[in-house]
């Protein structure tokens, strides 16, 4: 009897929905270079740039980017203030792109703390995206997952308080429905350059079920290929959701 061919060794047997990275690894990508470290913070936004086509190219519902934990603050100043000035030169460049390409832009975290500048051109370009119907981008601005924790449970408690809620109606759905992350895909993997295993306060609730993989690559050295190879590595895993 005719049986269907197995799939090929390398070949991915499935394709994530959403993916999410910790961009790790500017700073040593500079100081490998004797850089300094802004210039590995460049260099990162034209990785940002490489992998968010490839995304798309490769049919990507969402990526998720962490750009700015709500721990970057401890940098010194002038590396914030870099940052916020690499984010307003991604805009300011690819913003046409994207709104072109049709692609959702989401900012998840407390962007409102940044400068009043930075926090209108992101405005301006979530606006400008609103409309569109295709892949999401979603960056991580001033982003930690505990925060997000706190502020979901806390306007659950608002309306538990309010009597529009009772406390055991309270479920798995209704703190998702809550997160940041509500309108996007759930989280199928989540990558990590630079060598570095944590999650750094990132998407924790959503991470659950995710498939994590640690790559050596320093940031601005992932592009397409990697992230290619990232979701064939992906597409080898058995996801099992507790189960058998
Ligand atoms: C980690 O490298 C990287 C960051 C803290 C920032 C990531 C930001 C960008 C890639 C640029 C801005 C993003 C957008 C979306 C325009 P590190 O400095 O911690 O590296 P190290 O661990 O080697 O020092």
């Amino acid at each position: 009897m005719a049986t269907a061919a197995a799939p090929q060794r390398d070949e991915p047997t499935a394709m994530p929905r959403h993916v999410a990275i910790i961009m790790d690894g500017n700073g040593r990508w500079a100081a490998r270079r004797h850089l300094p470290r802004a210039a590995g913070h460049r260099a990162g936004v034209e990785a940002v740039r490489a992998v968010s086509r490839a995304a798309r190219s490769m049919g990507l519902e969402a990526l998720t980017l962490y750009a700015f934990s709500s721990e970057n603050w401890r940098r010194p100043e002038d590396e914030v203030s870099g940052l916020m000035g690499l984010l307003k030169f991604f805009i300011r460049n690819d913003l046409a792109e994207l709104v072109r390409e049709n692609v959702r832009l989401r900012v998840i975290g407390d962007y409102r703390r940044f400068p009043g500048d930075v926090t209108a051109l992101v405005d301006d370009a979530l606006a400008r995206t609103a409309a569109n119907t295709g892949p999401i981008l979603a960056i991580a601005l001033n982003y930690g997952a505990h925060a997000e924790l706190v502020a979901a449970a806390q306007r659950l408690a608002r309306r538990a308080a309010a009597g529009e809620l009772s406390p055991d109606s309270i479920d798995s759905a209704a703190i998702e429905s809550e997160l940041e992350t509500r309108d996007l895909p759930p989280l199928d993997l989540m990558i990590r350059t630079s060598g570095e295993q944590r999650l750094s306060n990132f998407l924790l609730w959503q991470a659950a079920y995710a498939e994590l993989l640690f790559v050596d690559t320093l940031w601005p050295d992932f592009g397409a290929d990697e992230l290619d190879a990232a979701i064939r590595a992906y597409g080898q895993r058995q996801r099992r959701y507790g189960g058998l």
